[in-house]
């Protein structure tokens, strides 16, 4: 792996809009409607602060953002959180930045007394390499939900028990 000087940053910045864009783009996995969601989740905590249900974690290196995850209390519950997002920049992917991402998102919200994280993803087989990797990090599938974004698409969900 190559050295990489990493820091971590929860304060969110109006130029992290336009960062997210290319990180979530840059990855070829999401439609211009899902793009749109990404920033509206930043503009949301921008607005509101953690108020919106919204906290962020912004990976690093050399001032340039290069992944980054969403993740906020699911309302209603006692101790449940969802990741909404976790996305590397394609030009830093495979190098270790999604792993400690989540490590250190799942960290955050173990010192905010979160019990249980939820993922929602893809059941499409581009989503394998996905889903292996939240796979390899502990988390199990928990619920099916079938043609739940388009015929022959359905939703996954995956949990970790803290
Ligand atoms: C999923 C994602 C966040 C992983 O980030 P990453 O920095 O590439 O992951 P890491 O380098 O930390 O990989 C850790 C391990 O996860 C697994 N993994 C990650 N990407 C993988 C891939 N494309 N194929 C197979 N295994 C993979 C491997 O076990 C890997 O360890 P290894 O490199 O030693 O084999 C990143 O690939 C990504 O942004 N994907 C597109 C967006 C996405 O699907 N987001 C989640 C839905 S919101």
């Amino acid at each position: 792996m190559p050295y990489f000087p990493q820091t971590y940053r929860r304060t969110v910045r109006s130029s992290d809009r336009e960062r997210i864009r290319e990180i979530v783009a840059s990855t070829g996995f999401f439609s211009p409607e899902e793009l749109n969601i990404a920033i509206e989740l930043v503009d949301e905590h921008l607005q509101k602060g953690v108020a919106s249900g919204y906290s962020f974690l912004f990976a690093e290196q050399s001032d340039t953002v290069v992944g980054y995850a969403c993740y906020g209390p699911i309302p209603g519950t006692a101790a449940s959180y969802d990741l909404y997002w976790i996305a590397v920049h394609a030009d830093f992917q495979r190098q270790g930045w999604g792993k400690d991402i989540l490590a250190q998102t799942e960290a955050l919200i173990a010192a905010q007394k979160g019990q249980n994280i939820y993922i929602d993803t893809s059941s499409r087989s581009q989503y394998e390499p996905t889903r292996k990797f939240y796979r390899d990090y502990g988390y199990r599938q928990c619920a099916f939900f079938e043609d739940f974004y388009a015929p022959g698409d359905s939703k996954v969900v995956y949990v970790k028990n803290m």
